[in-house]
């Protein structure tokens, strides 16, 4: 990762400001002066998030017909944690400043040996750190009723693997796809919501045969790419490839998506070759093999599907869909003295904007034929908010600070004309639009 710049920690800054302001993000349990690694979405961060989470379950499950979908409970038999490897490995190595009494991850000291805080070089030796959240279930709390909470959401897919293919009728090769919470106790929560200590992956495992799965691995490394560039429209350019030089035994290739963030590239997705491990782990710990392979009707043999994961992080995708949609440009103001003023505006696409059609009466006069053409707009299913508070030109400047694709004012020529006005974000440009033609404009123009 790359060094904090002046320009890297300003723009962060900045970002982190206006998350807050526009209640999109903010931290956890502020008033006790916050909770390092957790994290608040407001009412305008909630949409967008859920948003981002919707449109990857309808392109990982609901268009296809080889996908399908699992809510599982976030706690589980501590014994899959075991067979995951999770309880014994799951650790980073750790090292406390014996001088400043910061405490840092081994692999991300710049410099080996040296407290990135204060210089010192008296460091505690290294020592492993498990990353999992634990937890008590039952009446005792002592070590036989120890849980933990689930620090990835892929291993109930593999646990449930076959009552989900007996229900679903599927034949290999299909995937069982999950979003939902993780929780890892990192030792260095950083970058805003990048490195979190709960955090919402979405994962998918796609179950194959030996023989097809680098097949199978190509095909989701394109499909995730797209996912990215085509329904996320992040430019190609801000995006890389990483291949992992360093595999797991069991992996055949593991491969990172990485995005170009103001702090430097760093991994928004993974896409591993897990082989057959998970599968035969939990054969072994729990001693169910029949629920853990699959029967070949030709050679009448049972065994291990091959697994392909493709697993992201849904709060590093929306750390990037603000990184990318941030800008600060000029737009006319009425302020004393000035001709224009910096406006900030955030060019989400509009399928993840947290408001896809702002409602603005010119006039609190007009307050009751706006709200009919917010009901018109909510009816088709467009996010939409009311807004009579400030001048218009005011109100622009909130609603570009959200991303806002429309804003839509209701004027006084609208009683005569049944017509408004539709201001668009990115271009500033207005178009007056028949009312009984809006719904479909901005239907069109929100699929884009
Ligand atoms: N099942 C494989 C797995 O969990 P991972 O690389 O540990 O792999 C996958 O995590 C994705 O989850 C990452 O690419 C990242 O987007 C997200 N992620 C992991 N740790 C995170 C954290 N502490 N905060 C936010 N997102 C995280």
């Amino acid at each position: 990762m790359a060094n904090e710049t002046p320009d890297y920690a300003e723009f962060m800054n900045k970002l982190v400001a206006l998350c807050k302001r526009r209640g999109i993000i903010f931290q956890s349990s502020e008033i006790y002066g916050g909770f390092n690694g957790f994290w608040d979405y407001g009412p305008n961060g909630a949409p967008f998030r859920k948003s981002i989470e919707r449109a990857w379950w309808k392109y990982m499950v609901e268009d296809r017909d080889n996908v399908v979908g699992l809510d599982s409970s976030i706690i589980c038999h501590p014994k899959v944690w075991k067979a995951s490897g999770h309880v014994d490995q799951f650790s980073d190595q750790m090292t406390d400043c014996k001088d400043c009494k910061k405490r840092w991850r081994v692999d991300q000291l710049p410099v080996p040996g040296e407290c990135p805080a204060c210089g010192s070089h008296n460091l505690t030796p290294a020592r492993d750190f498990n990353l999992m959240m634990r937890t008590y279930v039952g009446p005792v709390f002592d070590e036989d009723h120890i849980a933990y909470l689930r620090a990835e959401t892929c291993q109930p897919i593999f646990v449930d693997f076959n009552t989900i293919r007996v229900s679903t009728r599927q034949k290999l090769p299909f995937g069982i796809a999950q979003t939902g919470k993780a929780f890892r106790n990192e030792i260095n929560p950083r970058n805003f919501t990048f490195r979190s200590r709960e955090f919402m992956q979405m994962e998918m495992e796609f179950f194959c045969d030996d023989a097809d799965s680098m097949q199978w691995f190509d095909f989701w490394m394109q499909e995730r790419w797209n996912f990215y560039t085509k329904i996320l429209r992040i430019p190609e350019s801000k995006l890389r490839w990483h291949w992992h030089e360093k595999l797991a035994h069991y992996a055949k290739k593991a491969v990172d998506i990485e995005f170009e963030f103001p702090f430097g590239w760093d991994e928004i997705e993974g896409i591993h070759h897990r082989g057959t491990w998970d599968m035969s782990q939990h054969a072994k710990f729990s001693g169910e093999e029949a629920a853990c392979k699959v029967f070949n009707q030709d050679t009448k043999e049972a065994y291990y599907p091959t697994v392909v994961e493709t697993s992201c992080g849904l709060d590093r995708i929306s750390l990037m869909m603000l990184c990318n949609a941030y800008e600060e440009d000029t737009a006319a103001t009425k302020k004393a003295d000035k001709d224009e003023d910096i406006r900030v505006v955030m060019h989400f696409p509009a399928l993840v904007a947290p408001v896809q059609a702002a409602v603005l009466p010119l006039s609190k006069k007009l307050e009751a034929p706006t709200r009919e053409i917010q009901k018109l707009l909510r009816a088709a299913d467009i996010r939409t908010e009311y807004d009579d508070t400030g001048s218009i030109g005011k109100r622009y400047r909130r609603q570009d600070e959200i991303g806002t694709p429309f804003d839509v004012t209701y004027d006084f020529d609208s009683e005569n004309d049944h017509a408004v006005t539709v201001r668009n974000r990115d271009t500033m440009a207005q178009e007056r639009v028949p009312v009984d033609q809006l719904v479909d404009w901005l239907t069109k123009a929100i699929r884009g």
